[in-house]
């Protein structure tokens, strides 16, 4: 089996992020998101993975290189236009070539892994099997409609009216029955050829189409609050160490994890916390549920409950929660006899100060 994950797109409920950085690189619990995919695929048992990429190509293959690094065998396969998930099947045909293929979409985070829904697919083998979820407001996402005996009827992408609470989440194994149905259809309402239709048409066509549920903790990454409620639910397994330099001053409680070369200085850390390698933190109070990058310098600052981007400077800021700060941005607080605030905000950024 191989693998196909899908990383192009523009992801613009990102934003301002994604005006530097594809979605698929924000870091969860300091590794981004795309790492987690290749991990768990690797985790299925395969390791030749097919990765799509669009305009943000090169920053993707600095972080992910040939793959070797994580274990597994990465081959880029470019696209101009995000046309659709199934426009990436088209795409990836060379590569697939008539290999049974899984196809995970590289925003999507399933930490407890789909190792035993691979091993039932391997086992049946039917053309096509879909991982689905519950959820409270299917409307954003493709609808899978079952019988009393758990078969497939139905399969909607983005219903106003969904008739099921089952999202279909983003794995998908495939025989290549999928690439004659890919061949098949027709462009959605909003322009994109559809991998939902394409497992409708086998449906129709009287191929076999499985549903199995994940009943784990799921995440589309596609919004700041999503990268931060993944964020929590990650630290709550965070392997804890302490390999960069703590003094005495400091006082360390719960999962805490120091990378190399970080130094932790009077400072207070509720754990889960995660402090990347070479980041300085300096009479401050971190956590908990925060996850600080490489190569970050905090000084005399509170913290919680959010996600530091590696580069970034803190200093003297005494409350800061539920936030997502950017790769090498500085947050200070400025002359404390001045009313005003001194802001240099990048396009959609979004800033609540207090009044
Ligand atoms: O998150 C699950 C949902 O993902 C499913 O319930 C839907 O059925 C499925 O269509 C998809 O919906 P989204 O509208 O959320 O997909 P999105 O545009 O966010 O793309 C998902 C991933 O695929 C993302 O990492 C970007 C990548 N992609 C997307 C398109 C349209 C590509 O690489 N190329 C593309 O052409």
């Amino acid at each position: 089996m191989k693998a196909l994950v899908l990383s192009g797109g523009s992801g613009t409920r990102l934003r301002p992020f994604s005006y530097s950085m594809p979605k698929q690189l924000i870091p969860i619990a300091n590794k981004p998101v795309l790492e987690h995919v290749l991990e768990d695929i690797r985790n299925l048992g395969v390791t030749e993975i097919g990765v799509i990429v669009g305009g943000w190509a090169a920053q993707i293959a600095e972080v992910i290189g040939d793959g070797s690094r994580l274990g597994v065998k990465v081959t880029y396969i470019p696209q101009d236009k995000p046309l659709g998930l199934a426009h990436c099947v088209t795409l990836a045909r060379p590569f697939l070539g008539d290999d049974d293929f899984v196809m995970y979409l590289g925003d999507n985070m399933l930490p407890e892994g789909t190792a035993h829904i691979a091993d039932e697919f391997r086992a049946g083998r039917p053309a096509a099997q879909v991982v689905v979820h519950k959820v409270s407001d299917p409307r954003a996402f493709g609808v899978a409609e079952l019988d009393e005996n758990g078969r497939v009827e139905r399969l909607v992408e983005k219903p106003r009216e969904p008739k099921s609470d089952l999202a279909l989440i983003g794995v998908y194994f495939f025989t290549p029955a999928i690439h004659t149905a890919v061949a098949a259809i027709e462009p959605s309402a909003r322009g994109e050829l559809e991998i939902t239709d394409a497992i409708q048409w086998l449906l129709t066509s009287g191929a076999e189409v499985k549903a199995s549920e994940y009943h784990g903790y799921w995440k589309d990454t596609g919004r700041a609050e999503d990268v931060l409620d993944c964020n929590r639910q990650l630290l709550m397994s965070l392997r804890p160490e302490i390999a960069g330099e703590v003094d005495e001053a400091s006082e360390l409680n719960g999962l805490v994890r120091i990378e190399p070369g970080a130094r932790v200085i009077r400072t207070r850390i509720e754990g889960p916390v995660i402090i990347g390698a070479g980041t300085v933190v300096e009479d401050c109070h971190i956590g908990p549920d925060t996850s600080i990058g490489d190569g970050c310098t905090l000084r005399g600052s509170r913290i919680r409950d959010s996600i530091v981007l590696a580069g970034a400077t803190i200093s003297h800021v005494p409350g800061i929660h539920g936030s997502l700060i950017g790769r090498g941005a500085t947050v200070d607080a400025g002359v404390e006899t001045d009313p005003y605030h001194r802001l240099v905000v990048g396009d959609h950024t979004r800033i609540e100060v207090a009044a």
